[in-house]
């Protein structure tokens, strides 16, 4: 994304939108939720609108947050069109400071990257809950990070790639175990700073993780890396090592919430 305000090329808006998987799993999560009835509504980062238009006919009133200027015009000229519009207010601001003039039902918002590196996702949500009435909710709502430790191929001048469908995988070395796990609601940190041992069921040599996310929108709906969001990512291990069948692997691993996925330590001995 464009580091000056957060947003992102044209393009990657008409990739997001068309990702169902994505939509639709935020659409059944306002299902569950009777389609926020009634609600006060607050949605960081709206971009096109894809989930704003799901759950705004149902909402008593919604607060619109983006930070990139051009989407501007686009922004208002869609929620023009709409019966819903006098029900909206859109804040132009970033949702990492911004102040809204009461406290909501729901804050929505889809800033997700793979292990929340990249964007803000967990300091938007703690920045933002403290808006949230006392019952309530996030989507999301929980992410959980996972791992394996692989050999890829990978080029020198490459730190980490997307395993869209195209790409091989890479040769498996362990099974996949958790890494961590962020309730938005709750989490107080600012990122992860991990030690473990990993038991070792294929012998190679380690240089690389195949990271993977789960995503809780809300209970009762959770989804997978898509093509758009969170794919299943080949990071860089920071060491190589030689393994064999049997073996235990310690990894000291760490990161910060938001920053570059290339600033991931993770040190195997
Ligand atoms: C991944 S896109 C999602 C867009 C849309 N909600 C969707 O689901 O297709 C994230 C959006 O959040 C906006 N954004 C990122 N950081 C922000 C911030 N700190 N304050 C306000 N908007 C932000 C970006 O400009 C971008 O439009």
């Amino acid at each position: 994304f464009d580091e000056s305000h957060y947003g992102f090329p044209e393009i990657y808006y008409k990739i997001m939108e068309t990702d169902t998987q994505r939509v639709d799993a935020f659409h059944k999560a306002f299902q569950l939720h009777n389609n926020l009835q009634d609600a006060t509504v607050c949605e960081i980062g709206v971009g096109t609108l894809p989930l704003t238009k799901l759950y705004m006919p149902y909402v008593k009133k919604a607060y619109l947050i983006e930070n990139n200027p051009d989407l501007v015009p686009y922004i208002n000229k869609e929620i023009a069109k709409h019966p819903w519009a006098d029900k909206v207010e859109v804040i132009y601001a970033d949702a990492l400071t911004v102040d809204l003039p009461e406290k909501v039902d729901y804050v929505i918002g889809e800033l997700m990257s793979i292990y929340c590196a990249n964007e803000f996702q967990v300091q938007i949500f703690q920045h933002m809950r403290e808006f949230l009435k006392p019952n309530g909710k996030l989507f999301p709502n929980r992410i959980v990070n996972f791992a394996r430790l692989c050999e890829a191929e990978i080029d020198p001048d490459v730190h980490h790639y997307p395993v869209n469908f195209t790409r091989h995988q890479p040769m498996f070395l362990t099974q996949q175990f958790l890494v961590n796990e962020i309730e938005l609601l709750k989490e107080k940190k600012q990122g992860v700073k991990l030690s473990f041992p990993v038991p070792v069921l294929f012998s190679g040599t380690v240089n690389a993780l195949y990271l993977e996310s789960y995503v809780e929108v809300t209970e009762g709906s959770n989804f997978t890396g898509t093509d758009s969001l969170m794919p299943p990512t080949v990071l860089k291990t920071t060491n190589t090592q030689e393994v064999k069948a049997g073996d235990l692997v310690h990894i000291d691993f760490s990161f910060d919430y938001g920053s570059s996925l290339d600033e991931i330590s993770c040190v195997l001995s």
